[in-house]
């Protein structure tokens, strides 16, 4: 008999080591419009509610972190119409979720390339953000006009300014200043990668964060995704061996 989420759910808690912070590359939105002869834009629409299922399946399970990769920089190359689309349900979102974020203690962050947002797309990250701001629960990271090259070259500015103005010294240039200039600062890295549609690439993807996460590949598509698919991913993330580099005990 296959078991259900909740004693998915149960399993996770049995075994411990629950992943602290959760990556998601949310994908295939367009494929499942296209499979159903519905317009790319009605997939983006529906993998609203797996956002809301994954959030809450996160909260759920005990996640501290969770990044969602919502719009990457390169998905600007998109049509017009497609973008404003994904824009439109990114206000939406905002307006209707918000409270309702707050009251499960949620904070949300959103991580990326802000200025080229619209206004109107701008105030309504700026309003998620502050609404949320209390939020000890969860930190929801949305990555919206987000790519990973981009965010490094920023940092790498950021270091040479202060280098520049005298404020740092060249030998203090080491991984940890790198990664407090990254707008993931402050967060441990992923322990798990998700990516749904079954796509095995990383797409300019926290780069540099994910160096030692584990890599679970679903080909269930984003619209389909549910509590119980990050379960069975956690799942997964439990039996994996992770050596960082060195001998497990005993091999
Ligand atoms: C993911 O779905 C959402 C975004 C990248 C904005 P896609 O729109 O990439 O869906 P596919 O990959 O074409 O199926
Ligand atoms: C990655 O998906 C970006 C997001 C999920 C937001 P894409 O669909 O844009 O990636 P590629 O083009 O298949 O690599
Ligand atoms: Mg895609």
């Amino acid at each position: 008999m296959t078991p259900s989420t909740e004693d998915l759910l149960g399993r996770i808690k049995i075994n411990g080591g629950v992943p602290a912070h959760v990556a998601v590359i949310m994908d295939g939105n367009g494929r499942w419009a296209k499979r159903r002869n519905l317009p790319r834009t009605a997939g983006h629409q529906a993998g609203m509610a797996s956002v809301r299922e994954c959030i809450e399946g996160a909260v759920e399970a005990g996640v501290e972190v969770l990044t969602l990769f919502a719009f990457s920089q390169e998905n600007w190359q998109r049509p017009p119409e497609e973008i404003d689309a994904l824009m439109g349900l990114l206000q939406e979102y905002v307006s209707k979720e918000s409270a309702e974020l707050k009251e499960r203690g949620v904070s949300v962050k959103v991580l990326g390339e802000l200025d080229r947002l619209t206004p109107a797309a701008r105030a309504a990250v700026a309003s998620i953000e502050s609404q949320t701001a209390e939020g000890n629960a969860l930190t929801l990271n949305i990555c919206l006009s987000y790519g990973s090259r981009a965010e490094l070259a920023r940092a790498a500015r950021l270091i040479a300014t202060e280098v520049r103005d005298g404020t740092m010294r060249v030998e203090e240039i080491d991984e940890a200043a790198m990664a407090r200039r990254l707008y993931t600062a402050g967060t441990p890295d992923p322990d798990l990668l998700i990516r749904t549609s079954g796509e095995h690439r990383l797409s300019n993807f926290l780069l540099w964060q994910i160096a030692y996460a584990e890599f679970h590949v679903t080909a269930v598509l984003w619209p389909d995704f549910t509590r119980r698919h990050l379960f069975e991913a956690i799942l997964d993330f439990q039996r994996r061996d992770r050596r960082f580099g060195r001998v497990t005990a005993g091999s």
